[in-house]
């Protein structure tokens, strides 16, 4: 068995950013036409008016202050309410292997490695934009990697676990190295007129270089001490969009067929889960949570990011034990706790313990151990 390291993590931001006082002066000017157009059957109560929404509830509630975008003008036009991606034609790089290439890229040069050192691409993300080819086959072909590739969907958790599955592939000498890239454009399956998720998601791309330890040269390396996944059936968040839509005669445009979520019973059933399991994972490995020095948390909701790490620490994070990324970037889905991992790992000094944690639908948990080298 070989080691295996992380030997370089990309991150690919959109250009666009969008702020909550401009989103819900989106929402709220949708919401009052929406009462204007319907107040004759709001009023014999055939139609339920809708309520506004508010910024201040919205960072209370989450944490969240803005999120980046592949598209800012479709998503805040009341009429539309959702990003504009024009189609591409078959000859053109698509916009998921567009968003993993530019990280890909990224990762690849912190790595000090080029397309002919890596032996497979994992594509592991929340939403695939077409049933086939693997988008991962069009990031090998645009990057000019041999080997093999595949797409992957484990919802938020997508990063982990395709993480596992390349640490797996380099430790047995199936690979010198795995990129395992996350592009994530959530603000395509938001439904923007939901007052309940519309200020959830937002878009971005993660890459990691997965390799053998005995080839790995970059000075930013991450010994992978273990990976531990856990899968449990839940309907909380849902999302019914997929092939079988157009033989079941649906609307492919309703509700149902975008992220649907029962954001409370999420949070009260998901933290207990990856607080135990973290704790179960750092016990199994012989470590103390008190080794751990850093927690790269799934960037979902900045209290469930606090709740957790008070049930591991039996005290509130310090800001640097649990960084936040989910203020700027909102949840940005699988890519959401390799953005922390990117952005807050240079001050760590050499042998420093971190964990690398996502969790969503599913419910899905990886709890991911790391050890700076
Ligand atoms: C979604 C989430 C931020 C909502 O926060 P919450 O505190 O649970 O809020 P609730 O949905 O219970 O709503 C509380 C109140 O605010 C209101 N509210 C909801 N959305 C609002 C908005 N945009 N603006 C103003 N008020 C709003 C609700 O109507 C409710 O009012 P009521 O108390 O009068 O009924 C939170 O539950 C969450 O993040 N959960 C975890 C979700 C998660 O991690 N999902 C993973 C996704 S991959």
């Amino acid at each position: 068995m070989h080691q295996a390291v992380i030997s370089g993590t990309g991150l690919y931001t959109p250009a666009y950013s969008i702020s909550n006082e401009e989103l819900v002066e989106s929402f709220n000017t949708y919401v009052r036409a929406f009462n204007a157009d319907h107040a004759e059957a709001i009023a014999r109560g055939e139609t339920d008016a809708l309520s506004e929404s508010s910024v201040a509830f919205i960072e209370k509630a989450s944490g969240i202050k803005s999120r980046f975008v592949v598209d800012k003008a479709g998503i805040l036009d009341p009429r539309r309410m959702m990003p504009r991606i024009p189609e591409r034609s078959n000859d053109e790089w698509g916009i998921l292997c567009e968003m993993a290439v530019a990280a890909a890229k990224d990762a690849l040069q912190r790595a000090g490695r080029s397309a002919a050192d890596i032996d497979g691409v994992i594509v592991a993300c929340s939403n695939l934009q077409r049933a086939y080819p693997a988008v991962a086959i069009e990031v090998q072909a645009a990057l000019g990697i041999h080997g093999f590739g595949f797409d992957m969907n484990v919802a938020c958790s997508s990063a982990t676990f395709g993480l596992q599955v390349a640490a797996n592939a380099v430790q047995l000498g199936q690979a010198r190295a795995v990129l395992v890239v996350d592009p994530e454009i959530c603000t395509a399956h938001l439904n923007f007129r939901d007052r309940d998720s519309h200020f959830i998601f937002g878009d971005a791309a993660t890459a990691l270089i997965v390799e053998r330890a005995d080839l790995a040269t970059s000075s930013r390396q991450f010994e992978i001490l273990g990976t531990k996944l856990l899968t449990q059936f839940s309907n909380n968040i849902r999302n019914n969009f997929g092939f079988l839509n157009r033989a079941a005669d649906a609307d492919g445009l309703a509700a149902d067929k975008l992220f649907v979520q029962e954001g409370r019973k999420v949070f009260k059933d998901v933290c207990p889960m990856v607080a135990e399991l973290i704790a179960a994972h750092l016990h199994e490995t012989g470590l103390a949570v008190s080794d751990v020095q850093r927690y790269w948390l799934h960037q979902a909701n900045l209290n469930m990011n606090l709740l957790i790490v008070r049930k591991l620490l039996g005290r509130d994070a310090e800001p640097h034990e649990a960084p936040v990324i989910l203020d700027t970037y909102a949840n940005t889905s699988s890519a959401g706790s390799v953005i922390a991992l990117h952005k807050y790992q240079d001050d760590l000094p050499s042998g420093a313990v971190g964990v690398l944690s996502s969790f969503g639908a599913g419910y899905s948990i990886g709890s991911v151990i790391l050890r700076k080298r």
